[in-house]
Parts: C-alpha cells; structure tokens; sequence
C-alpha cells in the first residue's frame, strides 16, 4: 500500500495546472492506485493528482456508502452543464472546513477509462460536485477560492492556527 502525503491548502503546488494523460499504462494505473487507497484512507469521497503533488488530470471518485464504487476519471472535460445547486463541500486539502459553494447542478463529461477507453458521464446530485469540485484541483483552484475574501482570510488563519497545535 502506498499512502501519498496530501498537499494542504494554500500550499502553492495546488495552484499548478495538470497535464493531460497521453497514455494510459501501469505506471498511470499505479497513480490511480495510490491516488484510490489515499482517498479512502483519509477518508474521502474524491481526490485530485493535483493534491499529492502529481500535475497529471487524473482524478478518482467513491461517493457509495460502502465505499467500493471506485469511479477513475482520466482527462475529463465537462461537455454541457445545466442549472444550479448549492451544497456543501469539504476538501481534504483544506481539513476541517465545510462551506457552501454554488455549481452546475448536471453536468456532461467524456473522459478516459482506467482501461483506456473514451467513456462519457452524465453526473447530477453528489457526484456532479464532486467531478467540478475534483476537475477545478487539475486547474489549480481549490474550493475555498469561491468564497468571498473574508472567508478565505478565516480559513486561512484557522488552517495556521491547527498546524502550530498539531506541532
Ligand atoms: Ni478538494
């Protein structure tokens, strides 16, 4: 098992833009692997290889309650979106903070397969927050960004403050 360190907000590295996957082979499933197990082991419900320092457009999903529904979205771009939704988010790289953030409430992906297959979702609910919230970690934005800058000043000096006393 390969536990990979998650980069904590405002670490500049979550601010660097991913690189398209070219090929889909064993060192890019090794990634997805790694990328799974941190995920589940933080716990998480998503992660970007952004947030392990990897800049390559890989994210990885499990939104089911059994946590065994592993969903692989390789070079995702969102093809249509429709409505709007406000719900709440967490990021593991912003530990402990929980706002509310207004999305597209459907959105239409294609993507690439862990096999390497051209594949194509159409998410609403839970899952299409979780693919906006991951596809914005590939293109250096982290949630907090969306608020308004009093609220990101808070957050930050909250995140300050929990990282001098788990010193
Ligand atoms: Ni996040």
């Amino acid at each position: 098992m390969a536990l990979l360190p998650i980069l904590h907000y405002p670490d500049p590295r979550l601010h660097k833009i991913a690189s398209p996957v070219k090929q889909v082979d064993d060192k890019i499933r090794k990634i997805i692997k790694d990328m799974a197990e941190t995920m589940y082991a933080a716990p998480g419900i998503g992660l970007a290889a952004t947030q392990v320092d990897m800049h390559l457009r890989i994210i990885v999903i499990d939104i089911s309650e059994t946590h065994d529904r592993l969903q692989v979205f390789i070079n995702p771009e969102i093809t249509s979106t429709e409505g709007e939704a406000e719900c709440e988010e967490g990021c593991l790289s912003v530990p402990g903070i929980f706002e509310k953030v207004t999305r597209a409430a459907t959105v239409t992906a294609r993507f690439v397969d862990e096999r390497g297959q051209q594949s194509t979702v159409e998410a609403d609910g839970l899952l299409a927050v979780c693919i906006q919230h991951e596809m914005d970690h590939l293109v250096g934005r982290v949630f907090v960004e969306k608020l308004s800058r009093l609220k990101q000043q808070r957050i930050v000096a909250k995140l300050s403050k929990q990282q001098r006393q788990a010193m």
